[in-house]
């Protein structure tokens, strides 16, 4: 064997998830899993029930079409009207993908050359950094620091260069539970137009914004033609195993999307596809029950995490915590986290992984809610002994 890394040089150092080694440590040790972030509860029965008619009846049991099914690009566009007024053709302005993981993953080779510069929100989901490094351009984290973590916009401004080429933004924000504001939107729309940049809004826990609702950027002047907005079922239906996600977007940038993506995965999900397009069209009531629920699950680990000592930044949105370990007196995230399982049967997140300031993140750690209320009350009760 030659002397030459096996692993392609842009992917050293990405190495296993933080999600994959929490997830089989929580299993090693039996202990309660607030790491990961998936429900453990399935969602809508009847849309369970839909997949698996869909399956049952021969749709989508084949390849799909590449773009997705049109059932599922006109639930999607219906769904982007109703809650936000946004207006999407189906046909030229809808792409379905494997999750929004994929979408991300699309959205980066299609839209980057190597030496292209990322601003991206750091603590950032992991997949962001792997993505960008795929695509051969360099990610530049504008940090959002404890304990408000809101953007410094005139730090933003300060990070665009001549070489900067899109803006990756989250909102509902993992994991720091950040819900960007209208006038921060506004201004990030504003510097977007002035310096010509893309921007790839990744939108996955929409439904999960507790006050002040959720606002997209692609809505805001200027931005239609230059948003790649992306979200997916995982999150809002309680169905993370489906992966099934999409992108909405000017016909252009879904053009340019679509071909990294036949690449990628061609189509998937086919069934449950048809599933989703019928769950984007359940009631206001569906939505507003899963977010007063777990606004009060967001209550019980709150109160909890406090009680037992943690410094708890209560989010307003997603279905994530954190926390600040220091008042324990303890420094290292990461430590803490391969010790905890050991410690005290709870598995959570370090969140120093997602960032490059290591400084920054080093005290947090993140819990998740989205799980039942008899499993949080157990992990709090642990905790407490800690
Ligand atoms: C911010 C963010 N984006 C994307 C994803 C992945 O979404 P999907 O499961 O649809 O690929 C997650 C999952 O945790 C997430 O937190």
């Amino acid at each position: 064997m030659s002397a030459r890394p096996l692993l392609n040089r842009r992917l050293a150092g990405l190495g296993t998830t933080i999600f994959a080694e929490m997830s089989a440590l929580a299993t090693s040790t039996g202990s309660i899993n607030l790491g990961q972030g998936f429900p453990d509860t399935d969602g809508p029965a009847e849309i369970a029930r839909a997949a698996a008619d869909a399956v049952l009846t021969g749709r989508g049991n084949q390849y799909p079409p590449g773009p997705g099914i049109p059932e599922l690009r006109q639930a999607v566009a219906e769904h982007q009207q109703r809650f936000y007024g946004l207006d999407w053709d189906p046909d030229t302005e809808v792409l379905v993908t494997a999750g929004a993981t994929e979408a991300i993953a699309a959205a980066m080779l299609a839209l980057l050359e190597p030496g292209d510069e990322v601003i991206a929100f750091e603590p950032f989901y992991d997949s962001y950094a792997a993505c960008i490094a795929m695509a051969g351009a360099t990610r530049v984290p504008l940090t959002l620091r404890a304990p408000s973590f809101r953007p410094d916009l005139d730090e933003l401004r300060a990070l665009i260069t001549p070489r900067t080429r899109l803006l990756l933004v989250n909102t509902p924000h993992n994991p720091t539970g950040l819900v960007l504001h209208a006038e921060e939107l506004a201004e990030i729309a504003r510097l977007a137009v002035e310096h010509d940049l893309l921007v790839v809004t990744d939108e996955v826990y929409e439904h999960l914004a507790f006050s002040g609702g959720h606002h997209p950027i692609a809505a805001l002047p200027g931005m239609r033609e230059r948003t790649v907005s992306i979200s997916s079922a995982g999150k809002t239906f309680s169905f993370t195993g489906w992966k099934v996600g999409w992108v909405t977007a000017a016909p252009a940038l879904v053009s340019a999307v679509r071909t990294a993506k036949q690449y990628l995965t061609y189509v998937s999900a086919g069934p449950f596809q048809y599933a989703v397009a019928e769950a984007l069209r359940l009631p206001d009531s569906y939505f507003d029950t899963l977010r007063a629920d777990l606004r009060r699950k967001r209550d019980l680990l709150a109160d909890g995490l406090t009680a037992a000592g943690f410094g708890v930044f209560t989010p307003e949105g997603t279905y994530f915590i954190t926390t600040d370990i220091t008042p324990l007196g303890e420094k290292d995230g990461l430590e803490f986290c391969r010790s905890l399982p050991a410690r005290c049967g709870v598995v959570a997140i370090p969140n120093v992984v997602f960032y490059d300031d290591t400084e920054a993140g080093r005290p947090l750690v993140r819990f998740t809610f989205c799980k039942q209320d008899a499993v949080l009350e157990e992990a709090v009760a642990r905790l407490q002994r800690l």
